[in-house]
């Protein structure tokens, strides 16, 4: 019987999470099925392995939650991402009529416009933070409103979702130090969820329909438009982010999304490729998995390195190159199978208009000081990115 290789590594430790692209690729060398002696898991860092457990959700199980510990204690009696077939089906049908393809085409018009309003108040300005004032302030205000939540307030939303996918780590200082700024948003956050707090005109109020229409339970209903701000918000801010500074650091491609601005949809899915917002999730193994690199267990957490996976050589050419024209769907940037985002098109939405307007009206990007990041057990950001931008 192969023998699993074993790992030291801590993918939670700051210095891992500052630059784990380096690690990655030493533990892809490791083979298809590695363990971290440290948190006593398996897990796989191959695309080939991550995809094909990202869909095989009977044996890689998420219902026993998709973090370290169990089931993540700042999501109570989860209807979505948590859960698994059959539970996970009536959640996953309403979330995914409202977030729907015909949805996002309601959407674009507001949301184009209110590209146009960013990109203009920018180019205006000329220097500016492009995490605070463009990454953050485009998604914290477009999405927010189509869920038809209240203005005011709107600073916690970030407090609140890095504080719960810190917690799908381990209880490190990184999640120290969100725990309390996010445990004092949640009062908040649980507000916005309710009925009465909803625009009647919004999403968060259609996940309500399907409550008046008998579908799912009026407490149903409230824990379903709680992931529109967990899920919605950080995993955007992100993704726009992290793709802003792939393209301030490779000038030839910004030139190259700027003359050809149909490439704004695909430029965001290459920097979810690239610098995947999302790093890892954990499953639970269902039963023993065989595999190439050795038996896991029954009952074991398994820790997917998403992020990993997108940067695999085995699967992409020149994996750790940013091109804005590469054929980056396929990446598992929005995960794969039963669980894959169901926002990916009010996501994609927003990558394809806010990176349309940047190309059109502005001809370079620099970043003007060192950009910083913001740490998290699983996602990848950042805190600042000063830029100058110039109008073309
Ligand atoms: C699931 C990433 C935006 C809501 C997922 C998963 C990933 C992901 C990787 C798979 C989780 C798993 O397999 O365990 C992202 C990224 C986004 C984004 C990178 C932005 C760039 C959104 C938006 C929403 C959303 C805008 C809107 C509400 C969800 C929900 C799930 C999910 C509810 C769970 C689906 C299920 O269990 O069936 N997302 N997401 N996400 N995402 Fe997103």
């Amino acid at each position: 019987m192969t023998s699993i290789a074993c790992s030291q590594a801590d993918p939670f430790a700051p210095d891992f999470l500052a630059n784990p692209y380096p690690a990655y690729a030493a533990l892809r060398a490791l083979g298809p099925v590695f363990k971290l002696e440290r948190y006593d898991v398996w897990a796989m860092a191959g695309y080939a392995e991550v995809e094909a457990a990202l869909k095989d959700w009977k044996t890689f199980i998420s219902g026993e939650g998709v973090g370290l510990n169990g089931m993540n204690p700042a999501l109570p009696k989860p209807l979505t991402l948590q859960i698994d077939p059959p539970d996970h089906d009536k959640g996953r049908r309403v979330l995914g009529r409202t977030l729907s393809p015909g949805i996002a085409r309601r959407l674009r018009e507001t949301f184009q416009r209110e590209a146009e309003k960013k990109v203009s108040e920018l180019i205006d300005r000329g220097t500016f933070d492009a995490v605070t004032d463009l990454a953050e302030a485009y998604p914290m205000k477009v999405f927010p409103d189509a869920i038809g939540i209240r203005p005011d307030g709107r600073d916690k939303l970030l407090a609140w979702s890095t504080f719960v996918f810190d917690s799908f780590g381990p209880e490190n200082d990184q999640l120290a130090a969100s725990r309390k700024e996010g445990l004092a948003a949640q009062g908040w956050i649980m507000e916005c969820c309710a009925r009465d707090a909803l625009r009647p005109d919004g999403l968060g109020m259609m996940i309500y329909q399907a409550a008046d229409e008998g579908e799912i339970s009026e407490h149903e209903a409230t824990h379903l438009v709680r992931p529109f701000l967990t899920a919605g918000i950080d995993t955007t801010v992100n993704g726009i982010g992290n793709t802003l500074l792939a393209l301030a650091a490779h000038p030839d491609e910004y030139r190259k999304l700027h003359h050809r601005p149909e490439l704004a949809r695909n430029t965001f899915e290459e920097g979810l490729r690239y610098d995947s917002p999302v790093q890892t999730f954990f499953r639970t193994t269902s039963r023993d998995v065989e595999t190439a690199g050795g038996v896991i267990p029954a009952h074991r957490k398994v820790l997917l390195f998403m992020a990993s996976a997108n940067r695999d050589p085995a699967r992409w050419d020149n994996p750790d190159r940013f091109e804005v024209e590469r054929a980056a769907t396929g990446d598992v940037g929005f995960g794969a199978g039963i669980h894959a985002c169901v926002g990916q098109m009010i996501a994609r939405l927003e990558g394809e208009l806010i990176f349309g307007e940047l190309a059109r009206r502005v001809k370079t990007i620099e970043l003007t000081a060192e950009p910083r990041r913001r740490l998290n057990n699983s996602l990848r950001g950042l805190e600042s990115m000063p830029v100058r931008v110039t109008a073309a």
